[in-house]
C-alpha cells in the first residue's frame, strides 16, 4: 500500500526512491499482443528485475483492466511478489515500463507518490500497525498520504470496516485479534484510501486454515462489486472461481496467461500443466 507506509516494507520503499532516479529511462519494447479492449489502468511492458547477478522478472508483459480481477499464481520463488512490488513499485524495476492510464511512472519527472497512492496492497503479514487501535490503522494513510480530514477519514474507515465485517473492533489492537480479523483489518485499510486497483500478496497464506474462508469471502465480495483486483495466491479453487483471468509465472515470465476457467481446465503450456497436475497432487 503506497500512500500508509506499512511497517516492514520501509527499507524497499527506501530503496526504491533511491534508485528512482538511475531507472528513469527506459527503452520501449512491445506491448503484450492478446488483450482485451479498452486501456488498462496499470500496464507493465518488458519488465525486468534482477538482485545483483540473479534475474528474477525476465521480461513480463500485464495488464489489468478497469474491473477485471486477475490471478497471479506460480511455484515459490517464481517471483510473483517480486512482480507486484515492481507494479507499485516498492522495488524498483531493473528494466521495462509501468504504464499508468499509458503513461510510463518510470519516466523522469513523474509523480510516483501520487501513482503509488492509486494502487492498494494487502500483504502476506497484514503489516498493521501494531502501536494503533484498529480504527486507527485504517485513518492514519488517509490523513498523513491523502491529506483528507480526520472526521472524514473515520468515517471511510468506518464504512469499510463495516464491509469487512469488524465494525465491532475499532477500539482493539491488532494483537487481541485473530490472523483472518488481522488481514479484514488490513483490507478495509487498503480500501479506505479508495484506490483504483488493489493488489494482493497471498492474502491469506499466513492464517490458520479455518480463518482462510473468512478472508476469501471478503475479496470475492469485493470481486463482485466490481473492485479491480490483482491477487497472488496459491488458493487455486478460489482463483479459478473468482477471477476473470489467470497468469502463470514460471522462469522469470507468464508462461501462460487466459481465462481462469480455460487455463485451469485445459492448460496449454506443458509447465503449467505440470503446476497444477502438483498441485491437484498436493
Ligand atoms: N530483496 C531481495 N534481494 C535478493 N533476492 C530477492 C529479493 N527479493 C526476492 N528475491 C529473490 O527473488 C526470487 C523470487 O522471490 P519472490 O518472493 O518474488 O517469489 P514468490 O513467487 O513470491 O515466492 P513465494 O510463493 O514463496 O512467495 C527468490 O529467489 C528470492 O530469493
Ligand atoms: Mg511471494
Amino acid at each position: 500500500m503506497a500512500a500508509a507506509p506499512a511497517p516492514g516494507d520501509q527499507t524497499s520503499r527506501d530503496d526504491a526512491d533511491r534508485s528512482a532516479e538511475g531507472a528513469a529511462s527506459v527503452a520501449g519494447v512491445d506491448p503484450s499482443p492478446a488483450e482485451p479492449p479498452g486501456q488498462p489502468i496499470v500496464e507493465t511492458r518488458g519488465l525486468r528485475k534482477s538482485f545483483g547477478e540473479n534475474e528474477i522478472l525476465a521480461g513480463i508483459d500485464f495488464a489489468v483492466h478497469p474491473g477485471e480481477v486477475v490471478s497471479v499464481i506460480g511455484a515459490s520463488g517464481s517471483g510473483k511478489s517480486t512482480f507486484l512490488r515492481c507494479v507499485n513499485l516498492l522495488e524498483w524495476p531493473s528494466a521495462g515500463q509501468v504504464l499508468y492510464h499509458g503513461q510510463d511512472v518510470l519516466a523522469r519527472g513523474y509523480d510516483v507518490s501520487r501513482f503509488r497512492a492509486r494502487l492498494g496492497m494487502v500483504f502476506q503479514q497484514f503489516n498493521l500497525f501494531n502501536n494503533l487501535n484498529v480504527l486507527d490503522n485504517c485513518v492514519i494513510g488517509q490523513v498523513r498520504a491523502a491529506g483528507r480530514p480526520t472526521s472524514e477519514a473515520r468515517e471511510r474507515a468506518l464504512g469499510y470496516l463495516a464491509k469487512v465485517g469488524m465494525e465491532r473492533y475499532v477500539r482493539a489492537k491488532p494483537r487481541q485479534l485473530s490472523g483472518g480479523q488481522k488481514q479484514r483489518v488490513a483490507i478495509a485499510r487498503a480500501l479506505s484510501m479508495e484506490p483504483e486497483a488493489l493488489l494482493f500478496d497471498e492474502p491469506t497464506s499466513a492464517l490458520d486454515p479455518e480463518m482462510v474462508g473468512e478472508v476469501l469471502a471478503v475479496m470475492g465480495e469485493l470481486a463482485e462489486s466490481g473492485l479491480t483486483m490483482v491477487i497472488v495466491t496459491h488458493e487455486m479453487a478460489f482463483a479459478r472461481d473468482v477471477s476473470d483471468r489467470v497468469a502463470f509465472m514460471d522462469g522469470g515470465v507468464i508462461a501462460e496467461e487466459g481465462p481462469a476457467q480455460a487455463v485451469f481446465s485445459a492448460p496449454e503450456q506443458a509447465r503449467t500443466k505440470e503446476f497444477l497436475a502438483r498441485f491437484h497432487a498436493g
